[in-house]
């Protein structure tokens, strides 16, 4: 084929080279730099279009494109090591389909029920330990995978790296070469953050970043500080047994990079170490290797499917990222059987997950005034499909956030969305020569209605002060008619401000004395939703007394307190007459909620508002609460227990899920302890608390055990 304009118009050979210049930059910002400018799936995804460049025109296909290249080249910075073995990439399938493709070619040469392992594909940054009669002597990088850069003095600093090999797993080969990812957990990488902005220092992109950071130092003692840690997934280099023959060293450039043990003189090499992966993954377990306990031996595509789409799922239940699963062809003399072409093996490949990072334009910051009158800056993005969804905007907190973040209308910024979690811009996009947009200055007026914005002293919030401000209107009483409190359908944001700015909504009291005169001339009123809506008016006056409370917007007041409230107060009056010592008593309330609605009732405003709720028919009464001398009798399945809730349970928010234990005596904190009953695990529940579950062996219940739970008390048994 020639190398004419193609289907697009495009001239190829133009963008061939266009291609590899920019995927050779990208390489070494990320490889030798640590400071990657485009997220890993757009890397990925300029790599594929020359690649298929290439195949349509095989005469594009030069020597030392970086569709062969692995890697960058090593940094001046540190010494080089040459690797006996070379250490190869991996070749990708982004979809089941391509994966299908990959096992349809091994189908040609491997048996049927072939032995796959299939192990995490570990997000940090690939390590070879070099280890001499089974003592560590040295560290390397990948570099281009040829030669790598010695950093023995910093990983020396991670724990996790043994110092030398444990006699579990028999005598030491004379040379054996350890490679897998260092990594830092999710947990450090977020304290380390933490850190940063309390020191004022610029915050790291992501765990990879940080971790490629922390270990490529000049200086060993910062790496220390870096709560770095391992997996070991490979072996490299291989000779045998002290005193005896050289067995395994070998630079075929292909296979696994090991020979099968050859005859010699009978050198004492492990028959684990020379015959499968998995024999090999247990044998670094057992010399003292951190090996990842999820692998698994499968057979046939559709197992391998089943654990792709399984990890998927759970990636977000690991303390540490991955972005996919490693696909290996379980027995060593197949790999070297299957061969590898210049930059990555045929006996392996790595199925990706979908990305949770993008890149976009920071169109602008702006602020949006909420139902307290918090003033919050928020991004506006130029929309990208990131982690699932599109996302053109992404709320930035506060001002200290902006500024740690340093991020600037104007910016190219790195956007992620991880699983359900919100999204975040992460940071700014930098380029060393390209100047950077003027700083964001947080605005002094508000918004919507041009009243001083005030930040006091010591707190990281501003607000708007203006109580008639028609932005925390709307938002209080969109958030009245919320799913979480009134839940009036057909009453959102947008509605509310056309009713608000029409004079026909002040406070939420209004809502009851709405006819279908109100909306006459209103544009997006018709009578059948003009109906449906009074029709949801009505029904929210049957709501639970906790409802109303939330609705109320009382500050600090939430799901949890509301219903600790109703539950223990049994009707608005019982709240309304109690004192501040009593409200803080209560399970659940404490004494900054219990001072915050006293303060809310003592004004007439307020007070006005709920009694013209009241005349209009709306429930004051917690039901199903059996007042005994003050307090709820709902069996105290938890009394004194501490439940701790992480991620989406079916059929309950977070705040119902807390509710329900705090109603039976339990108390439900954020962190998880030695004290903790039970840690209660839903959908993409927060790593770090997963993580420290497993640490301190306190149990987990899933969605059904949590039913079981809240009803006896019990734990479900083990298995
Ligand atoms: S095996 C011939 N196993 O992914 C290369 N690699 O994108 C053999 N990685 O360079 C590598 N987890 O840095 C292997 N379980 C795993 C891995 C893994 C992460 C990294 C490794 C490799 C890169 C390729």
């Amino acid at each position: 084929m020639t190398s004419g304009p193609d289907a697009t118009g495009s001239d190829p050979v133009a963008r061939a080279e266009e291609l590899r210049s920019l995927i050779a930059h990208h390489n070494d910002l990320y490889h030798r730099l640590d400071t990657p400018q485009i997220a890993d799936a757009e890397f990925d995804a300029l790599v594929r279009e020359l690649r298929s460049i290439e195949a349509d025109h095989p005469d594009l296909a030069v020597p030392g494109s970086p569709t062969s290249a692995v890697g960058a080249a090593p940094s001046p910075l540190f010494a080089p090591v040459a690797h006996r073995v070379p250490m190869m990439s991996l070749d990708n399938a982004f979809s089941p389909e391509e994966l299908q493709a990959w096992a349809d070619r091994l189908a040609k040469q491997v048996a049927a029920d072939t032995a796959f392992v299939c192990e995490l594909k570990i997000d940090g940054l690939a390590i070879s330990l070099t280890y001499r009669d089974g003592i560590f002597v040295q560290a390397a990088t990948r570099g281009d995978g040829r030669t790598g850069e010695d950093v023995t003095a910093n990983v020396a600093t991670i724990a996790a790296v043994p110092s030398h090999l444990l006699p579990e797993a028999g005598t030491p080969p004379a040379i054996i070469e350890v490679r897998g990812e260092v990594y830092m957990p999710i947990s450090a990488f977020e304290d380390l953050n933490r850190r940063q902005a309390e020191a004022g220092e610029r915050l790291f992109v992501n765990p990879r970043n940080s971790a490629a950071g922390s270990l490529r130092q000049k200086d060993p003692s910062v790496t220390a500080t870096r709560a770095l840690s391992f997996w070991a997934y490979q072996v490299g280099e291989l000779q045998g047994a002290p005193g005896g023959s050289r067995v395994g060293s070998d630079v075929d450039g292909g296979s696994s990079g090991r020979r099968n043990r050859d005859a010699g003189d009978g050198a004492a090499l492990p028959d684990e170490l020379t015959t499968d992966q998995s024999g090999t993954m247990d044998w670094m377990g057992r010399a003292g290797f951190p090996v990842n306990p999820e692998r698994q031996v499968l057979h046939g595509l559709e197992e391998v499917l089943a654990f792709c789409s399984r990890w998927e799922v759970r990636r977000h239940d690991l303390d540490y990222e991955i972005d996919g699963v490693v696909v290996k062809v379980d027995d060593l003399a197949l790999q070297r059987r299957l061969g590898s072409t210049s930059r990555a093996p045929r006996w392996a490949i790595a199925y990706k997950f979908p990305p949770e990072e993008r890149s976009t334009e920071l169109a602008d910051i702006e602020v949006s005034i909420g139902r307290t009158g918090k003033a919050t800056p928020f991004a506006v993005l130029k929309p990208v499909f990131v982690g699932g969804s599109t996302v053109s905007l992404a709320t930035l907190h506060n001002e200290d956030q902006v500024r740690a973040k340093d991020v600037r209308p104007g910016d190219t910024v790195m956007v992620r969305k991880a699983g359900d979690v919100i999204p975040e811009v992460v940071g700014p996009v930098l380029v060393a020569g390209r100047p950077r947009p003027r700083a964001w200055k947080f605005p002094a007026l508000c918004p919507v209605c041009e009243g001083p914005l005030v930040r006091l002293p010591g707190e990281s919030d501003t607000f708007c002060t203006n109580l008639d401000c028609p932005g925390q209107r709307v938002q209080r009483i969109a958030h009245f008619a919320s799913r979480s409190a009134l839940d009036i359908e057909g009453l959102g944001e947008q509605r509310v401000q056309l009713l608000v700015d029409k004079g026909l909504l002040v406070d939420v009291a209004d809502l009851y004395s709405f006819t279908p005169a109100t909306f006459e001339g209103l544009e997006g009123f018709g009578p059948l939703s003009i109906a449906n809506l009074l029709g949801a008016i009505d029904e929210s006056r049957s709501k639970p007394l906790s409802r109303v409370l939330i609705g109320l917007g009382i500050r600090h007041l939430g799901q949890v307190g509301s219903l600790a409230l109703a539950r223990a107060r049994g009707d608005l009056d019982a709240v309304i007459s109690a004192d501040e010592e009593s409200l803080a008593a209560v399970e659940g309330v404490g004494p900054v909620i219990a001072s915050s609605v006293v303060h809310w009732f003592a004004s007439d405003v307020n007070r006005s508002v709920t009694e013209r709720l009241g005349a209009a028919g709306v429930n004051m009464v917690e039901p199903g609460v059996d007042l005994i001398g003050g307090s709820a009798a709902v069996a105290q399945t938890l009394a004194g227990r501490s439940v701790v809730v992480s991620g989406t349970l079916e059929g309950f928010t977070r705040e119902e899920a807390e509710g329900a234990i705090l109603a039976r005596g339990g108390k439900s904190p954020s962190t998880v302890s030695k004290k903790t009953y039970a840690v209660v695990v839903g959908v993409s529940p927060g790593a770090s608390k997963v993580a420290k579950a497993e640490q301190l062996g306190v149990p987990m219940v899933d969605g059904a055990g949590f039913a079981s739970l809240l009803e006896t008390g019990e734990l479900p048994a083990p298995g």
